[in-house]
């Protein structure tokens, strides 16, 4: 038998593209190729790219540059570029950077085998067709290999909202659910080969509607038939949008022992006027009053969000609106980021706002965000929470692990094995984790 092929995939973006390429990976395994740690050794190259801010889609064109070293030494190595730039330039990649072999858009990572072939046979392939089948039902899995005690599973792809500033819609394309039936089996399968904890996926995960036994269903009802499945532990989701939150998920936080009292829901901005321009259909007070109805049903969920600051027209006072609605809310962890002009997106066209401006504010916003963040973290001391030990630590009988609330959580001497779920008091707090002690 011939040595295995070797593939080294780099992942950017967000959590779907770790999905992705997971399931990339699994699938040219069909096509002989084992996983590799570095880019010295391969035979395959892929980027997972991320086109969501300028700074992503670039920082993929100077890393392409530097393979070239690489590809001389090695003329059948070939390099593939996948997800959102792969989608949002297409044909535009091989133009700038002719060392692509292959160009893949996040819909067609079935087609891989089929494109690997061609590249192979040293065409240059390019798919970022948006085509009918269930890649996902088409993307092969390493049955039985095991795995680690966390996984993302995804449920729900592209979405229709079309913020202003957002490449999404155009990269993932429209939204769509996948079938209950095939999550559940996926779910089973991976809790087979060890996972504890598994995260559901989507770009609009609570807009959930894919078809169930009775009709379609909700994220809700899905996360019941998963509450179900003997072995799993943990359930979470990400992202959700506030006008998706329906009743009966906000319920599901007051009563499925499974689902982590965690919730991250992107609210962008605090002033109205900026929310309608960035056509996100929820203002600052709805917001705040969905937060409220949520903490009602589960007072302790921890709260996590996305901001942009500086977007085309926002004023001194819009951004001051931001600050407020962030006091009010009081996040548990955050995510902002200086508005990026992406080419094609409405925003694009207006005037925008001055980039010092801009930094300044974000500056500001992250002061308070890592303030809160700090605080949410220091209140876990003294509190007996659940860990999943994911790891080991850096010292010798120290396990790593996440809390309920996703707070990474360090135990000294710790007979805990990986995967295993125990009950753990934390004693202090550091700058980005918890310590803690096993409750025997
Ligand atoms: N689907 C998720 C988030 C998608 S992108 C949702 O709807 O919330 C993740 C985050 O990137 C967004 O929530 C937003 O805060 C940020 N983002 C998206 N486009 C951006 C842009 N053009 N400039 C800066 N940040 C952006
Ligand atoms: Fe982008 Fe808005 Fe869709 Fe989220 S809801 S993916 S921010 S368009
Ligand atoms: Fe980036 Fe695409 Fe995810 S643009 S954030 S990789 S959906």
């Amino acid at each position: 038998m011939s040595a295995p092929k070797k593939l080294y995939i780099k992942t950017y973006g967000c959590q779907m593209n770790v999905y992705d390429s997971e399931r990339m990976a699994e699938t040219l395994g069909g096509q002989g190729y084992v996983e590799t740690k570095t880019p010295d050794d391969a035979d395959m190259i892929l980027l997972n790219t991320c086109h969501i801010r300028e700074k992503a889609a670039e920082k993929v064109y100077s890393e392409l540059g530097r393979f070239k070293g690489l590809k001389a030494e090695k003329p059948d190595l070939k390099i593939g570029v996948a997800g959102c730039v792969a989608q949002a330039e297409g044909e535009e990649i091989m133009r700038r950077q002719p060392l692509v072999d292959l160009v893949v858009g996040p819909q067609s990572y079935h087609r891989l085998p089929e494109m690997e072939a061609k590249a192979g046979a040293g065409e240059k392939v390019l798919d970022t067709d948006f085509p009918e089948e269930d890649k996902f039902e088409k993307l092969k899995r390493r049955a039985k290999a095991k795995r680690g005690p966390t996984a993302f599973l995804t449920v729900q792809e592209g979405c229709d909202k079309f913020c202003a500033f957002c490449v999404v819609p155009y990269t993932r394309g429209a939204e769509v659910s996948r079938p209950a039936d095939r999550i559940l089996r996926e779910a089973e399968d991976l809790v087979e080969r060890g996972v504890r904890e598994i995260t559901l996926l989507g770009q609009n995960v609570n807009a959930y509607h894919g078809a169930g036994p009775n009709g379609d269903m909700t994220l809700a009802q899905l996360i019941w038939e998963l509450d179900k499945v003997d072995g799993l532990e943990r359930i979470r989701f990400t992202t959700s949008h506030p006008n998706d939150m329906m009743d009966d998920l906000i319920e599901a936080h007051g009563t499925c022992a499974k689902l982590m009292p965690y919730l991250h829901l992107p609210v962008q901005a605090g002033s109205d006027k900026i929310l309608k321009r960035m056509n996100r259909s929820h203002t600052a007070e709805s917001y705040i009053r969905l937060i409220e109805r949520i903490r009602a049903a589960r007072p302790d969920i921890l709260i996590s969000g996305d901001f942009i600051v500086g977007f085309p027209e926002e004023t001194e006072e819009d951004f001051q609106a931001t600050l407020d609605l962030v006091e009010e809310v009081k996040y548990g962890t955050a995510y902002s980021f200086k508005y990026s002009t992406r080419p094609g997106t409405p925003a694009a066209e207006r005037a925008q706002v001055d980039p010092k401006e801009a930094d300044d504010r974000l500056q500001r916003l992250q002061a308070l965000l890592t303030r809160q963040q700090r605080e949410v973290q220091d209140s876990m001391v003294g509190r007996e929470l659940g860990v999943l030990f994911e790891k080991k630590g850096r010292f010798p009988g120290q396990m790593v692990g996440k809390s309920d609330y996703l707070h990474a959580v360090h135990v000294a001497d710790c007979d805990a094995e990986i995967g295993d779920l125990r009950r753990v008091r934390i004693v202090s707090s550091g700058a980005n984790s918890l310590a803690g002690e096993l409750i025997t």
